[in-house]
């Protein structure tokens, strides 16, 4: 079996944010124990809720991050012991293109001299001419090369877009981590840049990592997806497993949410999460989605204490597949009638809490 190009090997960051004075520190869990490969050729979809630890994910990848442990391996060597030429050669092969495009270029700075700015930091020399060279990247995704001595400014926010990505392409690179990079788009301008995207994975071999929260976005463009949460992967696979038939209580729920095309379509299917987000510094033991998971609610008490005691892993991070799946398949219609607790975001009522019913019957009499 041939050597993958990025093997990420439980991956951890924890950050150490100061309590006020004389309280110490606390460490937020942004990145916990991550693992995944990406092959040539293919993008990983990377989603998740605000705060799941897809940036920092990103981060580390590009080694712009320390990991506190684990380790990330390009070619099957640990990116953690490059040093000097073998580090310039890792920065010109990873690539990141970021969320906002405005905010990643320089008001001051000419479209062209921003494209030509990595090549120059790496001494690159084109034998075609700077000049040229930039030009044809500029062709390559979309842009006019007469307008290489444009500013930003001129530019729309698609456009903008167009640059950084030009930008990311400029050093040749094997892997871009693109962080979002369609979020702050028209929705028209979102699928000419994913298009484009996927041009240049046809054309060249080139590998993404393609942070999103957006699954619908993810769902058409990712070969293989990743789903975060609490700084975890909850569930991963290929996109069309994920997407077509989710294993995880919390890739259920997060499916369940996208709107659906069909305005009539069976709302019922809907999940609703109950409470809120735990925070990254104080994240649950055990399962950390256990204390909004609608499955656990269902769970007799030893299934529930293995829940809190044990962190599951695997491609589908839950102890209870069966029972996550008996849910799926069985839950009826949440919520109208449901009370929301006191003091609780208005979308908390979950199917769950609703119909401990017939799903619930079925969890204990498989049990
Ligand atoms: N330098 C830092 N110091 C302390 N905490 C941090 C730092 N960077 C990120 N965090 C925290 O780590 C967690 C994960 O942040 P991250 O930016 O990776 O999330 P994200 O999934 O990219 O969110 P979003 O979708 O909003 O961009 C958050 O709770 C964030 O506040
Ligand atoms: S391990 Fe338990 S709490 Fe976690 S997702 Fe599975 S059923 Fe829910
Ligand atoms: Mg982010």
């Amino acid at each position: 079996m041939s050597t993958p190009l990025l093997q990420v090997e439980d991956l951890a960051k924890h950050f150490a944010v100061s309590k006020g004075f004389l309280r110490g520190t606390s460490h937020v869990k942004a990145v916990d124990g991550v693992s995944f490969t990406l092959e040539r050729g293919r993008t990983l979809g990377l989603v998740g809720e605000s705060g799941c630890g897809k940036s920092t994910t990103g981060r580390l990848l590009m080694r712009l991050l320390t990991p506190t442990s684990g380790r990330i391996l390009l070619d099957g060597r640990d990116v953690a012991g490059l040093r000097n030429r073998e580090l310039q050669e890792f920065r010109r092969r990873v690539q990141m293109v970021f969320q906002n495009p405005a905010s990643s270029l320089n008001p001051r700075q000419t479209v062209g001299a921003a494209i030509a700015a990595p090549l120059r930091a790496q001494g690159i020399s084109p034998k075609e001419g700077m000049k040229h060279r930039v030009q044809s990247l500029m062709d390559r995704v979309g842009l006019r090369p007469e307008h290489y001595n444009r500013f930003p400014h001129e530019f729309s926010g698609g456009q903008k877009q167009r640059v950084g990505i030009a930008r990311a392409l400029a050093l040749e690179p094997d892997i871009v981590i693109c962080d979002e990079p369609v979020s702050a788009l028209d929705v028209s301008v979102q699928a000419q840049v994913i298009n484009l995207l996927q041009d240049i994975q046809a054309d060249t071999g080139i590998s993404y990592v393609f942070i999103a929260h957006d699954l619908s976005v993810v769902k058409h463009f990712a070969h293989d997806v990743a789903v975060m949460y609490l700084g975890r992967i909850m569930e991963h696979g290929p996109s069309s497993d994920v997407f077509g038939e989710p294993r995880h209580p919390y890739t259920q729920s997060l499916l369940s949410s996208v709107p659906a095309p069909d305005p009539t379509a069976d709302r019922s299917r809907r999940i609703r999460l109950s409470g809120d987000l735990p925070h990254p510094s104080n994240p649950p033991s055990g399962c950390v989605f256990r204390t909004r998971c609608p499955v656990f609610a269902l769970l007799d008490d030893e299934k529930k204490t293995r829940c809190i005691e044990e962190i599951p892993r695997g491609d589908a991070a839950c102890h209870h597949l069966p029972e996550a799946a008996a849910f799926a398949a069985g839950r009826a219609a949440p919520t109208a009638a449901v009370p929301a607790t006191a003091g609780s975001a208005p979308a908390i009522a979950t199917a769950a809490t609703a119909t401990a019913t017939a799903t619930e019957r079925k969890i204990h009499a498989d049990s």
